[in-house]
């Protein structure tokens, strides 16, 4: 049984219809990649699953619980289940790392500061930035704020990691540290990850699945070697239009004839 359900979800705003049939089913610790052009609204699939936006029609459930149109009351305890790690992934200039970090748990737990410290200690390590809960975002890379993000979504110990578009922004080496971060984090901690990207070597590094949406429905969804063997010429056209290829890629390709 699939742990998040889309069924027959529709989207508009005003004339703009963003979803018309959105079917997609998400199962537990996966890495599934959702992959498509720009504006075809991925970070749109990512905010109603959140309860960010509501949905036109249709419905989505998590973990067997209808979760679209429900109160913001009612969503409250799904909320501490499921993190985000937002596009800008802006983290707050006036706050140390350390209080960055402790955002959502200060917000959605109750935790003595001793189990504060030692949680935000933890989620600095597990994205490799231990010791540096006095820095300041303005005395950070681009890639080290990332990675600050990622700390404080996961501070909340979510059981679904939701990522949009995460390594972009990023030089080749952090996003290659992001990517193998995303892997390694959803084995550690036996979370579900969703990632929204369009790099299609980060997608094809990372997932288990992918799920490429155009035009308002999902139109392939699969592993990366039954996305490279794909003859939809949508998907043909993405792939190599979107591919800067490089080695494992490569391979890959090579392999899948
Ligand atoms: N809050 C909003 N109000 C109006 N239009 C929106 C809103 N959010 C997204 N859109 C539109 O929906 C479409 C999909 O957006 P989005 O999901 O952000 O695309 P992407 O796949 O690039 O993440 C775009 O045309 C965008 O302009
Ligand atoms: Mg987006």
């Amino acid at each position: 049984m699939a742990l998040i359900e889309f069924r027959g979800v529709q989207k508009a705003f005003g004339p703009k219809v963003v979803y018309r049939d959105l079917n997609l089913d998400i199962y537990e610790r996966e890495v599934i990649t959702i992959i498509g052009g720009s504006g075809q609204g991925k970070s749109v699939m990512l905010k109603m699953l959140i309860g960010l936006l509501d949905v036109d029609a249709g419905k989505i459930s998590f973990d067997d619980q209808q979760i679209s149109g429900i109160t913001e009351a009612d969503y409250a305890p799904i909320r501490r289940r499921v993190a985000m790690l937002f596009q800008a992934g802006a983290l707050f200039d006036s706050l140390s790392t350390k209080e960055n970090v402790a955002y959502g748990l200060r917000e959605q737990l109750k935790m003595t500061e001793m189990e504060i410290s030692e949680r935000v200690r933890e989620s600095l390590a597990y994205v490799g930035l231990p010791g540096t809960e006095e820095t300041w975002p303005a005395d950070m890379s681009a890639g080290m704020k990332k990675r600050v993000s990622l700390a404080r979504a996961l501070a909340i110990r979510p059981e679904v990691l939701l990522y949009d578009e995460p390594t972009t922004g990023l030089d080749p080496i952090n996003v290659t540290r992001i990517a193998d971060l995303i892997e390694h984090l959803n084995g550690t901690l036996d979370v579900t990850s969703v990632v929204v990207t369009h790099d299609m070597d980060t997608a094809l590094a990372i997932s288990d699945r992918i799920a490429m949406i155009q035009d308002g429905y999902v139109i392939f969804s699969g592993t990366p070697e039954e996305l490279l063997q794909s003859d939809d010429p949508r998907v043909r056209d993405f792939i190599e239009g979107n591919a800067p290829v490089d080695e494992d890629t490569e391979t890959l390709l090579r392999s899948a004839g």
